[in-house]
C-alpha cells in the first residue's frame, strides 16, 4: 500500500507522526504525493481558532483527492480526538484515530472498513527516527496536570501519563548510539515530568546525563507552576554542558486577575522568579514564553502589565496568539472581547516583543562562540548556541553534526549570522 502523511503542531504531534512513519514503513511504503497513495493520513492540530480553520480547509482537500482516487482517508491527532463531529462533517467518510492509539494505524490502515478510534488510551513506543541524521524528539508523557479555561488540548491529550525514566533513558541511549546530537524532550507539560509517578524531571535528567557521549538536550515546555516546585535542583542540573541554556516558559498574561480566569495556577511575580534564578546564572540563556492576547474581560490595563512584565523579563522569544475561542473550554462561555481590539493587543505585544529580540540577539554581536551544526542547507549552515540560539554561517561545508568555532557578525531578530574562525 502506498501512503501519504501530512502533520501540523507542536514537537509532540511530530513524534507522533514520526512513530506512525516508522510502524507504516515495516509494512507499506510512504510516498510524497497524496494522488499517488491509497491512502491519505493527515495528523492534526486544533489548538487555536485559526489552526483549526486551516485543518478543516486541507480536510476538505484531502477528502476530495482521496474520493477521486479512491483512497482512504484517516484524520488523526488532537482534532479527531477533540472535535470528531466536526471532522465527520466534513470528512464523512474519513477513518478517526486519536493521538493515544496512533500505535493502531496499521489496523485502520488495512481495515476494508471505516474506523473510528478515539475513545481509551493504547501504548505507544518511544522511539524515534533521528530527523537529519542529528536530531531526535522523544515524548517522555502525555497530557498535563491543568485544566486551562482557554485549553482544547486538554480534551484531546487528557491527564499527565509520564514514561518511565527506564524507558526513555532506553530510546535515548539508543538515539545517541545511532548518531544523535541533539535530544529533543517533548511533552505538554515538560515540567510535570514524573509528578503521577512518583518522581520529577530532575531525577530524569540526572539519569538520563549518566549516559554517555557527544549530545545535548533541549528541554521542552514548562509551564511556570510546575517548574516553581523543581527550580533549585533545575538550575544545578542546568550547570551541565549537555543542556541547552534554554527554557520555554509560557507566561500567557502579566495580569493576575487574567491569569485566574485562564485557570494558570501562578502569578507573574512566580513566572519573575524563574527568569530571575535562570537569567542569574546564564544571562544570556534563552527565555521563550507564549501570550495569549485578547482574553476574555482583559482590560486596557491588564493588556499593558502584560507587555510591562516583557519589558522587564526580556524574553528572547515569545510565541503571541490572539485569543479564540476553542469548543467546549470554559474561557468560550465568558463575554468576549472585539475582533479589533483582540488583533490590535496581539499587533502591540509582537511589536515590543520583536524589539526585544533583537536586542537580546545583538548583545551577542562581535562574539566567539562555540556551536552545534545541525543543517546544511543551500550553502548555509544552521548552528545552535549553547544558549539554543540559532546561527547561520556562510560557505560551511563537511561540518554537520561538528561543533565549530564562529564569530558572530550580525543579529536579526530571530537569530544570529556567524562566520567561521579558523
Ligand atoms: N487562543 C489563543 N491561543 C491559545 N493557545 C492555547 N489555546 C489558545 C486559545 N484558545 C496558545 C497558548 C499556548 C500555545 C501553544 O497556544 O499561548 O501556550
Amino acid at each position: 500500500m502506498k501512503v501519504y502523511i501530512e502533520s501540523y503542531g507542536c514537537a509532540a504531534n511530530k513524534a507522533d507522526t514520526n512513530l506512525m512513519k516508522n510502524i507504516i514503513m515495516s509494512k507499506h511504503e510512504i510516498v510524497e504525493d497524496p494522488w499517488k497513495a491509497n491512502a491519505i493520513i493527515i495528523n492534526t492540530c486544533t489548538v487555536r481558532g485559526e489552526t483549526e480553520r486551516s485543518m478543516v480547509k486541507r480536510i476538505r482537500e484531502l477528502e476530495e483527492i482521496g474520493r477521486k482516487n479512491g483512497s482512504k482517508l484517516i484524520v488523526a491527532g488532537c482534532m479527531a480526538k477533540a472535535q470528531p463531529a466536526l471532522v465527520m462533517g466534513i470528512a464523512p467518510e474519513a477513518s478517526l484515530i486519536s493521538p493515544q492509539r496512533i500505535n493502531e494505524i496499521l489496523e485502520v490502515l488495512e481495515s476494508s472498513g471505516r474506523e473510528i478510534r478515539i475513545i481509551g488510551s493504547g501504548t505507544k513506543n518511544l522511539e524515534r527516527t533521528i530527523e537529519n541524521g542529528l536530531t531526535v524528539t522523544i515524548p517522555i508523557a502525555e497530557g498535563c496536570l491543568g485544566n486551562c479555561s482557554y485549553c482544547i488540548v486538554k480534551l484531546a491529550r487528557g491527564e499527565l501519563r509520564s514514561y518511565s525514566i527506564e524507558e526513555i533513558k532506553r530510546v535515548v541511549r539508543k538515539a545517541v548510539e545511532r548518531g544523535a546530537r541533539e535530544i529533543r524532550l517533548t511533552a505538554q507539560d515538560t515540567a510535570a515530568y514524573g509528578m503521577d509517578i512518583g518522581t520529577n524531571l530532575v531525577n530524569l535528567l540526572r539519569e538520563l546525563l549518566q549516559i554517555p557521549g557527544e549530545y545535548i538536550i533541549r528541554i521542552g515546555m514548562m509551564t511556570p507552576n510546575n517548574t516553581l516546585k523543581i527550580i533549585d535542583d533545575l538550575m544545578d542540573i542546568y550547570d551541565d554542558d549537555r543542556i541547552y541554556k534554554f527554557m520555554h516558559i509560557p507566561l500567557q498574561s502579566g495580569d493576575d486577575e487574567i491569569l485566574k480566569l485562564m485557570n494558570r495556577k501562578y502569578s507573574t511575580d512566580d513566572y519573575k522568579t524563574i527568569v530571575r534564578k535562570f537569567r542569574s546564572k546564564y544571562p544570556t540563556g534563552f527565555i521563550a514564553t507564549d501570550i495569549i492576547s485578547g482574553f476574555p474581560m482583559e482590560s486596557e490595563e491588564a493588556h499593558k502589565r502584560t507587555i510591562k512584565v516583557i519589558e522587564e523579563t526580556k524574553p528572547d522569544k515569545v510565541n503571541v496568539a490572539k485569543y479564540s475561542p476553542r469548543p467546549h473550554t470554559k474561557a468560550a462561555a465568558l463575554p468576549q472581547l472585539p475582533e479589533s481590539i483582540r488583533s490590535r493587543r496581539c499587533r502591540e505585544v509582537i511589536e515590543v516583543s520583536r524589539r526585544i529580540s533583537l536586542e537580546r540577539n545583538m548583545m551577542h554581536v562581535g562574539r566567539i562562540e562555540d556551536v552545534l551544526v545541525l543543517k546544511v542547507d543551500g550553502g548555509i549552515a544552521k548552528a545552535r548556541m549553547k544558549n539554543y540560539r540559532l546561527v547561520k554561517i556562510n560557505g560551511c561545508g563537511e561540518m554537520l553534526g561538528k561543533m565549530v568555532k564562529v564569530k558572530i557578525t550580525e543579529a536579526k531578530t530571530t537569530y544570529l549570522i556567524g562566520e567561521l574562525t579558523s
